[in-house]
């Protein structure tokens, strides 16, 4: 165990190596001009190579930020095991020759490996964060820390996933005969108001088999730019329908909870799609009653919303478990530059708007970057609450100690050891 230990905690030279490297983020388009002209599998393999390490020791190093009480929790330790090992095997590639075509396909099957291994890291990563809040309780210091680093290990993995997929989508077996006209993962022209229904149609029969009944949905579009034409997206569909997804199943559960009984039925979902200049914009409303303003910043909480679940059938789904429906569909939202925000009205509905760039171009994945002032997050401690606070007992008004020292006189991180003590 000790030796594991070590290797996880950085002493590893190749993490560190590698991780000195940013990750280099793509465009939309530019996934998509590269799948489109004569895709080549030698340069897909030569970047892939290089930015996959780079990519996962960017976030392993971060991991290792964490609070040793974290960390220590075996479904933490399981997680960082898959990493290490996925890391590893990619370095088998670092000297072997494009041109030779075993290593183009040994690379290939092992994408496909490190894909499957990587399958369930969300929900053991918050098995995890339930471990750790059933033995040490809630911190908001922690919570604020564990929000910062999921937000990033999350995000990381869902551009380390979408990297795999194209180059497997392009150059394997895998092609979906379904799609001939998708570039990897990509829809060239994705129609938004399509993968709306589709996303409704899938919550609507989870919504059934739990409720018996399921609201109606009603769609609209507006397109700025040509007004007679539906709108389309070069877009990931397999992303929009997450996102719809998870919004259609939270509207359907508010919708039916608040008007099981009434006698009028319940009040349909709408979406409105809307296509401007610069955003694409997807707005699903319901009237299910809303949430109050207090409570919608911790709705994306992973800390917060992470109970354990009661355990189901294998192959259930439910319609609302971890509570990381919105956390990560805001995160798939702004890997391409766009956002997920949630408008809400206490005692009528809820507005949710996924935004989308409208321009292929400007859809460059938005990628965490393990450097100076990422380390320094995880160590600076939160700063003290200068805004009055209805529930607080009364305070001393002693100024704070002037002596402590500048965050610009930290240390960086690369080649420094990891700082885990106070965390
Ligand atoms: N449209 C909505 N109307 C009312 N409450 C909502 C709405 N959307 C979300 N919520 C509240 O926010 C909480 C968190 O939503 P989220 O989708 O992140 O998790 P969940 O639905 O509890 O679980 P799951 O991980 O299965 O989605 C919900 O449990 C619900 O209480
Ligand atoms: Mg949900």
């Amino acid at each position: 165990m000790r030796i594991l230990t070590s290797l996880l905690k950085n002493t590893n030279p190749k993490i560190e190596y590698y991780s000195r490297f940013s990750p280099s983020p793509l465009s939309i388009k530019q996934f998509l001009d590269f799948g489109r002209d004569n895709a080549c599998e030698k340069t897909s393999y030569m970047f892939l190579r290089k930015e996959l390490p780079v990519r996962l020791a960017n976030t392993m190093r971060e991991v290792n930020l964490l609070p040793d009480n974290l960390l220590s929790q075996p479904s933490v330790r399981l997680v960082q095991k898959w990493y290490m090992q996925s890391f590893v095997e990619l370095l088998d590639y670092e000297n072997r020759k494009p041109e030779d075509s075993r290593a183009l396909n040994d690379f290939l099957e092992l994408l496909i490996e490190i894909r499957n291994r990587h399958n369930d890291v969300v929900p053991t990563m918050a098995q995890g964060v339930i471990e750790y809040k059933e033995k040490f309780g809630f911190d908001p210091f922690i919570s604020s820390n564990i929000q910062y680093f999921l937000d990033r290990f999350y995000t990381n993995r869902i551009s380390f996933r979408m990297l795999i997929n194209q180059h497997t989508l392009l150059f394997g077996n895998d092609t979906n005969p379904a799609h001939p006209k998708h570039i990897g993962s990509i829809d060239p022209t994705c129609s938004v108001a399509e993968v709306v229904s589709d996303a409704y149609d899938t919550a609507k029969m989870l919504c059934e088999k739990y409720y018996l009944d399921a609201p109606a949905l009603k769609i609209e579009e507006f397109n700025m730019k040509a007004p007679k034409k539906p709108i389309q997206a070069v877009y990931v569909p397999s992303h929009l329908f997450h996102m719809l997804f998870e919004l259609f199943k939270n509207s359907m559960r508010a919708t039916v909870e608040l008007h099981e009984n009434s006698k009028e039925g319940l009040p349909p979902v709408k979406a409105k799609v809307t296509l401007g200049k610069e955003d694409l914009s997807i707005k699903i409303s319901d009237s299910g009653g809303g949430v109050p303003l207090r409570k919608i910043d911790r709705l994306f909480n992973y800390m917060y919303s992470t109970a354990p679940t009661p355990s189901l059938e294998p192959g259930a789904v439910p319609l609302a478990g971890f509570g990381y429906g919105l956390p990560i569909s805001r995160l798939y939202a702004r890997y391409f530059q766009g956002d997920l925000k949630l408008y809400s009205m206490e005692g009528v509905g809820t507005d949710a708007v996924i935004y989308l760039k409208a321009l292929s171009s400007e859809s460059f994945e938005r990628l965490p970057v393990f450097n100076k002032s990422a380390w320094r997050h995880y160590k600076t401690s939160p700063e003290a609450d200068d805004w009055s606070n209805p529930s607080r007992e009364p305070r001393d008004a002693t100024p704070p100690d002037t002596n402590t020292k500048k965050s610009s006189e930290l240390p960086h991180p690369v080649g420094s050891p990891p700082f885990l003590a106070s965390l």
